[in-house]
């Protein structure tokens, strides 16, 4: 058979890092595929005024999968003044690029999975009855809504006539806002689409059914953000009625929620959330097991494009050492949850078993793991490079 094209995109600072090292273990574990560079990133910005040129959107239309590393960020205002000289005063505005992809691509649907990797010396641990300790097994897997929400972009400072007239017509607008001056008013919206809520909903009943899971849980604030967490619990408990009568529709709000974290996160094996409210509480989900070394993701969209990240950004301070000292786990598992969409099981199970191995075993750590201050010397305080990591889980295949 052919081999699969990946666009590969290493993005910025310790996103190479980690791509190079995922890759390196997917070829060993006997994943073979082409591998295409899809540039995006600071880089790009500054030299070309686009962090997404149309190249790269051109090789994920025609591949159709992505593994993305991290890219670096920065204020607007910042990135005019890092333009090469000939882009600069041309009205050049920098956006993330990752928000251009999940709208230029509707991956709508995100995964991120938590799951406690046993001997993880960063696991959470409690005081349970009788002042024993107790380190709950946490297996989540959050289904965060991608493109709309607080996070859709339609947001004002100062906003339209035709918007500030719309908003007056609502009484609760007149009664709490009507005072203040037009120009001191920021307005972000929060929009939910029933297409897009259904979506992300039946997303989490599948796999909640694929699963064997009795319920699934709608993570939002129903009780007083009634219309968009209001629709998506609605959404969720029709669906529940006609087509997942076997899956109760648990619901819990998210300041609730983020209390009972530490309380009980064993209990929810599926979560589902809007844009906000998924980004935070699979952040405090990843806390629970290690934290940014360890939280992957993927995102889906109705296209067939997937783009399959870890969580954590491009840690600019450790990019350039020589020695790498980050953990590479997170962006190789995202690699394994690309195995699992491609239908690559088997290597995505070996690749995970291996992982999985190396952390129990506790021989070879990288810093976070260690619990050091990240820095040139963590090396020779004991602590396994980003490529002796990876070496590790490549030496569990044999
Ligand atoms: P970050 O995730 O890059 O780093 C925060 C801290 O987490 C690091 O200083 C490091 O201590 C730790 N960390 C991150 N990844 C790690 C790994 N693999 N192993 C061990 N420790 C790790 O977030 P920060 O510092 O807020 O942002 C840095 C840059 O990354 C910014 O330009 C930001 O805009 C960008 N960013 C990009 C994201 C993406 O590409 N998806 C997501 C978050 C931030
Ligand atoms: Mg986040």
């Amino acid at each position: 058979m052919a081999h699969r094209t990946i666009v590969a995109m290493p993005g910025d600072g310790i996103g190479k890092i980690v791509l190079d090292q995922a890759i390196r273990v997917l070829e060993a574990a006997g994943f073979h595929a082409n591998y295409v560079q899809g540039d995006i990133g600071w880089e790009f910005w500054c030299k070309e005024g686009n962090p997404l040129p149309d190249r790269t959107i051109k090789l994920l239309e025609e591949h159709k999968i992505g593994l993305f590393g991290a890219i670096t960020s920065k204020p607007k205002d910042k990135a005019a003044t890092e333009l090469v000289p000939e882009l600069q005063n041309k009205g050049l505005v920098y956006y993330s690029p990752i928000v251009a992809m999940r709208q230029h691509f509707n991956l709508d649907i995100c995964m991120r999975p938590c799951k406690t990797f046993k001997g993880n010396p960063l696991n959470f641990i409690r005081r349970g009855a009788g002042n024993t300790i107790e380190e709950p097994l946490v297996d989540t897997m959050i289904f965060r809504q991608n493109t709309e929400g607080l996070y859709g972009g339609v947001e004002w400072t100062n906003p339209p006539q035709p918007v500030y007239d719309a908003l007056m017509s609502h009484s609760k607008f007149r009664d709490n806002f009507a005072w203040c001056p037009k120009d001191e008013l920021a307005v972000s919206t929060r929009i939910f689409t029933k297409k897009y809520t259904e979506r992300i909903v039946r997303a989490a009943f599948e796999y909640a059914k694929e699963k064997g899971y009795k319920a699934i849980t709608v993570c939002e604030k129903p009780n007083v953000i009634r219309e968009t967490s209001g629709m998506m619990l609605k959404v969720a408990q029709e669906l529940s009625k006609k087509e997942y009568p076997g899956i109760q529709v648990w619901d819990t709000n998210i300041d609730a929620q983020m209390m009972w974290l530490t309380k009980n996160p064993e209990d929810y094996h599926v979560i589902v959330a809007g844009n906000m409210f998924g980004d935070i509480i699979s952040d405090g989900f990843a806390g629970l097991i290690g934290g940014l070394g360890f939280a992957c993701s993927a995102q889906f969209g109705e296209g067939g494009v997937a783009v399959f990240e870890p969580t954590h950004g491009s840690a600019p301070k450790y990019a350039d050492y020589e020695v790498p000292i980050v953990n590479p786990i997170a962006m190789i598992a995202s690699a394994c949850m690309m195995l699992d969409y491609l239908g690559e099981a088997e290597i995505s199970n070996k690749i995970q078993r291996a992982v999985a191995e190396v952390i129990q075993d506790g021989k070879v750590k990288t810093y976070d793991m260690m619990k050091l201050r990240g820095c040139p010397e963590v090396i020779k305080q004991g602590a396994a490079s980003t490529i002796q990591m990876a070496d590790a889980i490549i030496a569990k295949f044999k």
